[in-house]
């Protein structure tokens, strides 16, 4: 309460507190708060019992973790200011300096970029296996240092799908732990926790969020030991997210399966159709029979979202420019997830890769929003006709 006879600066330090109890929303409170304030001097140091500063987070990041462990069947959940961080924020969490790590070939590139740097600097060694090679070749070959798999399953831009169950299992077996990089299966149309991988992350960014508009990721784990490693190394290294983005991507988590179900049927039936055109080589959608992976999709997913690759039949990179500069309803942009539908050209990226198998032809990435899947196919239909007479297909 304000002292009734302080002055103005003293009372306007302490006026409007408590006014009226928080009466309750759907959605959680919002606090704003660096200081937390303790209720007496004892609760200062009581940690145990007591939250005593606001970056371990407050009400809205709460209810968010709370509803992600519900989303991944996890124990726990850590929440990090982005997913390229939850990413490094779990690796960082549970590597030691002399310890190997196996990283798919297929992974996000600035996952790569930060294994290839700052893990490689800190002693960690760091090799890239082809997510195609079977489970048992992968676990049994890897050398007694490994600590740790990273997958990424389908993977970045080209969209292969591992058996990360099996991965999984093996790896157990011989007291490796397994990371998924879950961006795609969005902890909906897959759990990766319920397949056995040790650590399921995601960036919340892309379908969590679901509007191109927030930042966050996180991670979650079953094993207590592994879900008090990954808290600690969050306090470590002091990540912090803020309550209103935490409230964002719990109203995004409300209609995730309604936004994932429409990308996914409007994805599967342009991904068909474009199966059928004469520019294209080959479609990569695992959620397409006959794509590469089908047959693993269909054993472990529920689902699948609005991001996939088909490649061109070959032609020229200007031809590829012309092709996605003709597009009106797909923007190109890189970051995906959204209401949006986004094309972008993939070689660039693919150069990066240890393995550069040959998709067909140049290969395009796209992300089918939540527009009506017919404007879409007329307005691919117009540009894959640029294409074509740039590419001397006409
Ligand atoms: C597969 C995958 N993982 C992680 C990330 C990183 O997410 P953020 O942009 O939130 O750091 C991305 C971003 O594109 C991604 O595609």
């Amino acid at each position: 309460m304000p002292p009734k006879n302080g002055r103005d600066e003293t009372r306007l330090i302490r006026a409007g507190h408590n006014t009226r109890p928080a009466v309750k929303t759907v959605g959680p409170a919002i606090q704003k708060g660096s200081t937390v304030l303790l209720p007496d001097a004892a609760s200062l140091y009581d940690e145990a019992n007591h939250l005593t500063y606001g970056r371990q987070g407050l009400s809205a990041q709460f209810a968010l973790q709370a509803a992600l462990a519900e989303l991944e069947h996890a124990q726990g959940v850590t929440l990090y200011p982005s997913g390229l961080s939850a990413l490094t924020g779990a690796l960082l969490a549970v590597l030691k300096t002399g310890d190997e790590v196996l990283v798919t070939d297929t992974i996000y590139k600035p996952t790569r970029r930060f294994c290839d740097h700052l893990l490689k600097r800190f002693g960690i060694r760091v090799r890239y296996f082809d997510p195609c090679q079977p489970p048992e070749a992968l676990v049994g070959e890897a050398s007694d240092a490994v600590r740790l798999i990273l997958m990424e399953s389908p993977g970045s831009l080209s969209f292969e799908v591992q058996d990360m169950a099996r991965v999984a299992e093996l790896a157990r077996a011989r007291g490796i732990l397994t990371v998924s990089d879950n961006t795609w299966g969005a902890g909906y149309l897959y759990k990766p926790l319920d397949h056995g991988i040790d650590i399921a992350v995601q960036a919340l960014t892309k379908y969590v969020g679901g509007h191109s508009d927030v930042f966050m990721g996180s991670a979650a784990a079953n094993d207590r030991k592994l879900v008090r490693a990954l808290e600690d190394g969050v306090i470590h290294l002091g990540w912090a997210v803020t309550g209103e983005d935490a409230y964002e991507m719990l109203r995004g988590l409300r209609t995730l399966p309604t936004r994932l179900a429409k990308h996914g049927q409007s994805s599967l039936a342009i991904a068909n159709w474009l199966q059928g055109r004469p520019e294209v080589a080959r479609v990569y959608y695992p959620a397409l029979p006959g794509s590469p992976g089908h047959e693993l999709w269909a054993r472990d997913y529920t689902g699948a979202c609005g991001l996939f690759a088909f490649a061109l039949r070959p032609g020229p990179e200007r031809a590829v420019n012309a092709f996605l500069d003709d597009l009106t309803l797909f923007g190109l942009g890189f970051s995906w997830g959204g209401f949006e539908s986004l094309a972008i050209s993939c070689d660039h990226q693919l150069k990066t890769r240890t393995l550069r198998p040959s998709y067909g032809g140049p290969l395009i990435r796209l992300h089918i929003g939540l527009e009506n899947p017919e404007d879409l196919m007329a307005d691919l239909q117009r540009a894959l006709g640029v294409y074509a007479q740039q590419a001397g297909m006409a």
